[in-house]
């Protein structure tokens, strides 16, 4: 969560028409040129996401961000994990800005640092000597990231997560697993990891609602934390699809419940779905298990294809929407006055830790 307060940008931005801010975004556009970079996820809505110069999953948009150096602004259309990676990858060098403080994400502050030291402790004490790899899904604070990245673990994405537990366990015997259980959950049964040697720590519990001997067992523990956009769909929506349609292709996040990419024909990151569905002959049917903004553009960009959202009402992430073009123009004003609002910035001796486990990442 973000500590700095977002300002009320009051009514000369929220009451302004749709048409005039796109125009006046992309005339400050034009006039900060090559001294800013806008980066935008794929779940930002198209009002916005059209001023992106980079699009991209979140493992693209940090590695744009870590090749950004010759810019002096990056404005980041997405939440506020994802401006503080790009702040420490970038070394505190170039000024980071989220157009809406409040872009948070919900799943990353599932794991408070106190919560997850607090269960490091404990589990250190039952493991009986074992080497425990901590990784960390990039959707974590930078707290969580430093976390990891001094005790030798690492910064995964949904694109490379099964490689980056494949490295811990070629590391340590066991794997603590931050803070979405079911991207975890997902990439260990991949990797062919049998059910009873993964144990989810419950954040409440004593010993995360283990006994010593489970643990002790577990190669993989996951947190428990979660996306409530992701867990929205279920396996009955699978079923219905293939009921309705039997050629359609399913197609979900790895953020989904178990049970929903089991019965998937694929699993991705946005950056994979994007690619699936593009190489996709025409003609193709696709029931699509991730944010209503990637799904509608899809439809959109493909209309030689029928794409569907995998469940019957709207999965919207509520703080990736909370970047409006009014935010964005509203942030772009204050550039070309000289003037820097909502920069994220990352204590050094926090970056300098989370970077560490970034850099592993980028390099597995
Ligand atoms: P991607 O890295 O797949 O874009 O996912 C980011 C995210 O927050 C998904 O909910
Ligand atoms: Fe976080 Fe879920 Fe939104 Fe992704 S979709 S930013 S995981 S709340």
């Amino acid at each position: 969560m973000n500590p700095l307060q977002q300002a009320d940008i009051g009514p000369a931005y929220l009451e302004e028409q749709e048409q005039t801010l796109e125009e006046r975004i992309a005339a400050r556009k034009r006039a900060l040129a090559d001294r800013l970079l806008i980066l935008g996820h794929h779940y930002q809505q198209d009002s916005v996401y059209k001023f992106a110069d980079f699009t991209g999953d979140s493992l693209k948009l940090a590695r744009e961000a870590a090749l950004a150096q010759e810019r002096e602004f990056i404005v980041f259309c997405g939440v506020h994990f994802m401006a503080e990676s790009a702040d420490i990858l970038t070394g505190g060098t170039r000024k980071v800005i989220l157009p809406d403080l409040r872009a948070g994400c919900p799943m990353a502050d599932m794991a408070a640092i106190e919560d997850v030291e607090w269960a490091w402790q404990e589990l250190t004490g039952v493991a009986e000597g074992a080497r425990i790899v901590p990784i960390t899904y990039v959707n974590s604070t930078a707290k969580i990231k430093a976390f990891v990245g001094e005790r030798g673990g690492s910064v995964c994405t949904s694109s490379n997560a099964e490689r980056v537990l494949t490295w811990a366990l070629g590391r340590g015997e066991k794997v603590f697993f931050f803070p979405d259980e079911h991207l975890g959950r997902n990439s260990a049964y991949a990797l062919g990891i049998p059910d009873d040697e993964v144990v989810v720590w419950h954040r409440a519990k004593p010993l995360g609602g283990n006994t010593p001997a489970r643990l002790q067992k577990a190669r993989v523990i996951l947190w428990d934390g979660y996306c409530n956009v992701h867990m929205l769909f279920t396996a009955a929506h699978v079923t219905a699809w293939r009921q309705k349609d039997p050629d359609i292709k399913v197609i979900v996040h790895p953020e989904c419940r178990h049970e929903v990419v089991r019965l998937a024909d694929k699993y991705g990151s946005t950056e994979g779905i994007i690619k699936a569905v593009a190489e996709s002959p025409a003609g193709s049917s696709w029931a699509i298990g991730t944010e209503i903004n990637l799904v509608n553009r899809l439809r959109h960009e493909f209309p030689d294809k029928e794409i569907h959202l995998l469940a019957p009402f709207q999965c919207l992430c509520s703080t990736m929407y909370r970047i409006k073009p009014a935010y964005l123009l509203w942030v772009l004003d204050h550039l070309a006055r000289g003037e820097v609002v909502n920069r994220i910035t990352v204590p050094s001796a926090i970056a300098e830790k989370a970077k560490l486990a970034l850099d592993r990442m980028l390099e597995i």
